[in-house]
């Protein structure tokens, strides 16, 4: 009879997990279709000039193919006096997501001295940091680790040991403690960012959030542990560390409460140079000379700067109906 009961108790534990559903797929032209070109200054100061889309498509910053959708610096010109600096390409999307799942399937990213591309999520209502920013790549110069990192309002920490392959960085999420660092991981999984990922062919980002709170995972594109429902790009997955494996970077709730935190979010991939991250670390980081004179003088060394991504896809939960 014992022995009854656990078997037939096994299925209803593994199907109570949350699972999500495609809500929205940018494969292509819908980045190019449905996304918003930002223009305004870099409020990390770069050494950037975001264009707007009209002059992103006729400089050839922005290409969308059937396969593909690439955003680039211009690794053709001088930054000529007066500029604000190298052209570059920060979009949003049109929706803005709470409890989810994203899945970026990425060929490339930007990598090289002077840059600092990021693929982050902000509040769409704020004003920052309220509401939350939940950063999913970041590095700078000749990175090869990637940095994932929460920033919020007060009253957030993560544990210093969690169940993680990353390693952590900072315990303290508050933008208003050291410098607003955040609370990071770095992970250490090989080719995760930079020149290392762009070698191996890139790979897929993950990151689920919900009440119990968010979860990065990365796997490089020859990585056999990668789940079949994200390689494939299926219409269903099931975020749960067993079976996708232990998260890259974890952020649970347990001393941030999720509510109060995170609100819904616009999804961004950006590109600036220099500012108050690449160009801090850009002397120790073995680049040559000072960042904002490689910047201008130097387009051919931006030829690495560029997002090449396969697909994005967004998924929202399924109603968790009780199997009892
Ligand atoms: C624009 O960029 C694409 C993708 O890198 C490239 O194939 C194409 O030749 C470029 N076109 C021009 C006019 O530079
Ligand atoms: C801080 O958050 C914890 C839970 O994460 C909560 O129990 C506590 O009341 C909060 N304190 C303040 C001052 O908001
Ligand atoms: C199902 O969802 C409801 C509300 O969305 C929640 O209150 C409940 O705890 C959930 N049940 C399970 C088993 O996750």
């Amino acid at each position: 009879m014992f022995t009854l009961a656990l078997l037939l108790c096994l299925p209803v534990i593994a199907l109570a997990a949350t699972s999500y559903s495609i809500q929205d797929t940018y494969i292509g032209h819908d980045f190019l279709d449905t996304w918003n070109w930002e223009t305004a200054n870099d409020p990390t100061h770069g050494r950037t000039d975001y264009v707007d889309k009209k002059t992103a498509i006729s400089s050839n910053l922005s290409v969308a193919s059937d396969r593909s959708f690439l955003m680039r610096a211009d690794s053709v010109n001088m930054v000529p006096p007066g500029q604000r600096g190298r052209k570059s390409v920060r979009i949003s999307s049109p929706g803005a997501y709470g409890d989810s799942v994203l899945v970026l399937d990425l060929w490339h990213m930007p990598t090289g001295c002077a840059t600092w591309p990021a693929f982050w999520t902000l509040s769409k209502n704020g004003p920052w940091p309220h509401g939350g920013e939940t950063d999913v790549i970041e590095g700078v110069n000749n990175n090869i680790d990637n940095l994932a990192s929460l920033h919020t309002t007060g009253n957030c920490t993560m544990p210093q040991t969690r169940e993680q392959h990353g390693h952590t960085v900072s315990t303290q999420c508050d933008t208003r403690f050291n410098y607003n660092q955040g609370c990071g991981v770095s992970f250490t999984k090989p080719n995760s960012y930079g020149q290392p990922f762009n070698a191996n062919g890139g790979g897929w980002y993950a990151m689920s959030r919900g009440e119990r709170g968010i979860f990065i995972w990365f796997w490089s594109r020859y990585d056999s542990s990668v789940p079949l429902e994200v390689s494939q790009g299926l219409s269903t997955v099931n975020p749960d560390p067993d079976l996708w494996g232990k998260p890259d970077a974890a952020f649970p709730t347990d001393s941030c409460d999720y509510q109060s935190h995170f609100d819904a979010h616009n999804i961004v991939f950006d590109l600036t140079f220099c500012g108050d991250w690449a160009g801090s670390a850009y002397g120790s980081s073995g680049c040559p000379g000072n960042c904002i004179d490689f910047v201008d003088n130097n387009p051919r060394a931006f030829d690495e700067a560029y997002w090449e991504i396969s697909s994005l896809r967004i998924y929202t939960p399924n109603d968790n109906t009780s199997l009892l």
